[in-house]
């Protein structure tokens, strides 16, 4: 079976991890800055707080940004849950802004239209999450302006993203926002088995992270309400959580991060291949702004079904016979029952809806062979044709 994704782990991978497990130090200990600051200087940005995942990193991300119970939270519905569901966990109102179909990534257009009203209305967001679908940043400057406008935290998740360029710069620079976050989970550019980020340039927002990962607590003087009582002395000045990486896991993603760019030039060399590969077949490839060179995390293209006799159903179906696991990235998050019962609608976002309809995940990761790539092509053409 040929799925849509897979981890690259290797040997130095392996022994990178031993050497903790052999150390003084499973967790909080030195492993974690070192991962930490590698990945901030990778991407140029001032500070980086690691965290169990990117569902965490993007719940104290929003809770640094003074995200709370009456506030409002847009995002993407063509994302994961947990872009929105950090929101909820704040107990702030989430709401969703169409997509652009061509990049499946936020529209612009439509966010700027949405503020326009939500300030009639005096309901502007407190946060904005644009998600960097399938690795392709969105159009940042131009959401960075918009924030300028209107006020809003800019929050960026990047989940998809580590490696990936924008404007010359990397994703993570936090260039034109105010935190980004990355996920480490094994499917995604690189992995420390479960794993997240959260990127920033801004100290103040950076001390809050450093808080909410470690319930609340400070050891920093200067952060003391008073004088400490003694060396043991720590105070708790929030509620936060236990949401901190382990050195066993900082451990892999330091090793990884060697690798990174060549984990992104192959996804993207295979990204060119089936962009070649696919050409006359009944499918809508994905469409690139000028200003990003994706990292391609996933491959999603569109299907022309009033060119094809089957149902998505059956082409899913069909390929899986053949041994092809293929995905859809993502359900619409507007039409989960949770948020329907939040009383969103499927009409809400019809960019969103038809790209549901029409979305497929080919396989691509680093280990995936051109020969298996051209298995896969040959294969859903005839499929296609059926
Ligand atoms: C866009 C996006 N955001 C957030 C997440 C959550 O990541 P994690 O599994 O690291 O919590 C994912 C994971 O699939 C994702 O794809």
């Amino acid at each position: 079976m040929i799925y849509y994704g897979k981890q690259n782990v290797n040997d130095e991978d392996i022994q990178s991890v031993v050497e903790v497990l052999r150390s003084d130090f499973l967790t909080q200990g030195p492993m974690i800055e070192r991962f930490e600051r590698c990945v901030a200087d990778y991407c140029g940005a001032k500070y980086a707080v690691a965290v169990t995942n990117a569902t965490s990193a993007l719940h104290i991300a929003c809770l640094a940004a003074g995200l709370d119970r009456g506030d409002v939270l847009w995002t993407s519905p063509i994302t994961f849950v947990a872009s929105a569901n950090c929101g909820r966990y704040c107990g702030a109102d989430v709401d969703f802004v169409d997509i652009d179909i061509d990049t499946y990534n936020i529209s612009v257009e439509k966010l700027e239209e949405k503020l326009k009203d939500a300030k009639q209305a005096d309901k502007l967001p407190k946060v904005v999450v644009p998600v960097h679908m399938a690795g392709q940043s969105c159009d940042m400057k131009r959401i960075w302006e918009l924030a300028k406008e209107y006020g809003f935290t800019v929050l960026e998740d990047a989940s998809h993203g580590v490696g990936a360029d924008y404007m010359g710069g990397k994703v993570g620079s936090c260039q034109f926002s105010d935190m980004a976050v990355f996920s480490f989970h094994p499917v995604k550019i690189i992995t420390t088995g479960e794993g997240g980020m959260v990127l920033t340039n801004n100290k103040a927002l950076y001390d809050k992270l450093c808080l909410y990962r470690s319930h609340g607590i400070t050891r920093n003087p200067d952060l003391m309400t008073h004088e400490a009582d003694g060396s043991w002395y720590y105070q708790q000045l929030e509620l936060g959580f236990n949401y901190r990486m382990t050195d066993i896991q900082a451990s892999l993603g330091y090793s990884q991060m060697k690798r990174l760019e060549e984990f992104v030039q192959r996804r993207r060399y295979l990204t060119d291949r089936y962009n070649d590969l696919l050409k006359g077949l009944p499918v809508t490839l994905p469409g690139v702004i000028p200003d990003a060179n994706p990292s391609w995390h996933i491959y999603s293209v569109r299907v022309q079904l009033d060119r094809v006799k089957l149902t998505k159903k059956e082409i899913f179906g069909e390929m899986r016979k053949r041994g092809f696991v293929l995905n859809l990235h993502y359900i619409p998050v507007h039409t989960q029952p949770y948020y329907e019962k939040l009383g969103h609608k499927k009409e809400e976002c019809p960019e969103a809806m038809r790209y549901y309809e029409e979305a497929l995940t080919l396989p691509l990761y680093f280990s995936l062979t051109d020969k298996q790539q051209e298995e896969v092509v040959k294969n859903l053409r005839e499929v296609l044709t059926l």
